[in-house]
C-alpha cells in the first residue's frame, strides 16, 4: 500500500521576518507542488529517496544523526513508527517541482505533504493535526520557523496569518497577477532569520517601530485587497520591500532586479527570507514579455497562480 500526498510551494505577499517577531502576514499558495510518497518495507529501516540523494539508516535512527535535509523525514517516521505497532520499515520518496533554497516554501511544503504522506499510512489526520505535525517537523531544521509557511501550504489560497489571533483566509484576492522572478542566488533562511534577530538585539527600539509600521501596512493591505485597488498594493509591496531593506534581507542582486522591473510593475518585493532568492512583481498580463529583456537571461521568471487545495492526500493499494 502507497501513501501519497502533496502540498503546494508559497509566496509572502507582506511580512517575512516581521511575521517571527509576532506581526501578521499575508500568504499565497501557488501552483508548484511537491508529493511525497510512503511505503511499509520489510528492511528495518527509515529509507528517503530526494533530488537532494537517497539515505537508509536503521529504524532506531534519531534524526539527529541524519544531515539536516532529511531531518524531517526521519523525524515524522520516528514519530509514527513509537506510536504504532508492527512497522518493519518505511520507505519515503518525495518528487518536486519547487526549487529548492529560494524562497517558496520548498521544506514547509515537503513537511506538510510528508506529514499527510506518512501519517497517512496509519490514519487519515485532520489539517489541523497534519499542520502542528510538520510545524514540529520543519523545527528540526529550522527551530525558529513561525509556522507561516506551513499553514499556507496546508490550507492554500490567500492567508492572513496571525499567530496569536488565528489565521483566516482571504478571498478578496483572486485577481492578482504576480510575476515571480528568481536571483538564482540560493540562501538558508535560517541564517537570514539569525542576522534578523541580531539587527532586533542590536536595535529593539527601531526593530519594534519597524513592527509597528508592518502591522500598520498590513491593515491597509487588507482595505486595498478588500476594494480591489491594485495602484496601492503595488506601492505597499516597494513599502514593504523599504522595510526589509532596512533590516538588511537584500542585496545588489535583488535591487537590481526591482529597479529593472519598475517601468513594467506596480510594486516589487523580496519574497520570503531574503538574502537571494526570489523577488515578486505585480504585474499586468500585456508586460509579460517584456521580461526577459528587462531581467537578463541568467534569471528564471514564470507567472504565478494561486492555489486553492491545499495539502491533498490519496491513498493506492
Ligand atoms: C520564510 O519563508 C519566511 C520567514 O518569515 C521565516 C518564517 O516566517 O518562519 C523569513
Amino acid at each position: 500500500m502507497k501513501s501519497i500526498a502533496s502540498a503546494p510551494a508559497k509566496i509572502i505577499l507582506f511580512g517575512e521576518h516581521f511575521v517571527v517577531h509576532g506581526t501578521k502576514a499575508i500568504l499565497a499558495a501557488i501552483d508548484k507542488r511537491v508529493t511525497v510518497t510512503s511505503a511499509f518495507t520489510d528492511n528495518k529501516t527509515i529509507k528517503v529517496n530526494s533530488q537532494l540523494g537517497t539515505i537508509e539508516v536503521p529504524m532506531s535512527s534519531s534524526h539527529e544523526e541524519v544531515e539536516s535535509e532529511f531531518r524531517p523525514f526521519v523525524y515524522l517516521a520516528n514519530e509514527m513508527i513509537t506510536s504504532n505497532q508492527n512497522v518493519n520499515g518505511l520507505e519515503i520518496t518525495i518528487n518536486s517541482d519547487i526549487p529548492i533554497g529560494v524562497g517558496l516554501g520548498s521544506s514547509s511544503a515537503c513537511c506538510v505533504a510528508a506529514t499527510a504522506s506518512i501519517s497517512g499510512l496509519f490514519k487519515e489526520v485532520s489539517s489541523e493535526e497534519n499542520l502542528k505535525m510538520s510545524i514540529k517537523a520543519e523545527k528540526t531544521i529550522f527551530p525558529d520557523t513561525s509556522g507561516a509557511d506551513c499553514t499556507v501550504c496546508t490550507y492554500g489560497g490567500i492567508i492572513e496569518y496571525d499567530k496569536i489571533n488565528g489565521s483566516k483566509k482571504n478571498t478578496d484576492a483572486s485577481n492578482l497577477n504576480l510575476l515571480i522572478t528568481n536571483s538564482m542566488i540560493p540562501h538558508s533562511t535560517k541564517r537570514s532569520v539569525e542576522k534578523v534577530s541580531k539587527f532586533k538585539e542590536d536595535d529593539e527600539e527601531r526593530f519594534s517601530q519597524l513592527c509597528a509600521l508592518e502591522t500598520k501596512l498590513i491593515d491597509e493591505v487588507n482595505i486595498a485587497l478588500k476594494n480591489k485597488d491594485l495602484i496601492t498594493l503595488g506601492l505597499k509591496m516597494s513599502e514593504n520591500q523599504k522595510y526589509l531593506e532596512e533590516i538588511q534581507v537584500s542585496n545588489d542582486t535583488l535591487r537590481g532586479m526591482i529597479g529593472s522591473l519598475k517601468e513594467i510593475s506596480l510594486g516589487a518585493k523580496i519574497t520570503g527570507a531574503g538574502d537571494g532568492g526570489c523577488v515578486i512583481a505585480l504585474v499586468k498580463d500585456e508586460n509579460l514579455d517584456k521580461v526577459p529583456a528587462l531581467l537578463g537571461k541568467d534569471k528564471e521568471y514564470f507567472s504565478a497562480k494561486i492555489d486553492t487545495n491545499g495539502v491533498e492526500w490519496e491513498k493506492e493499494k
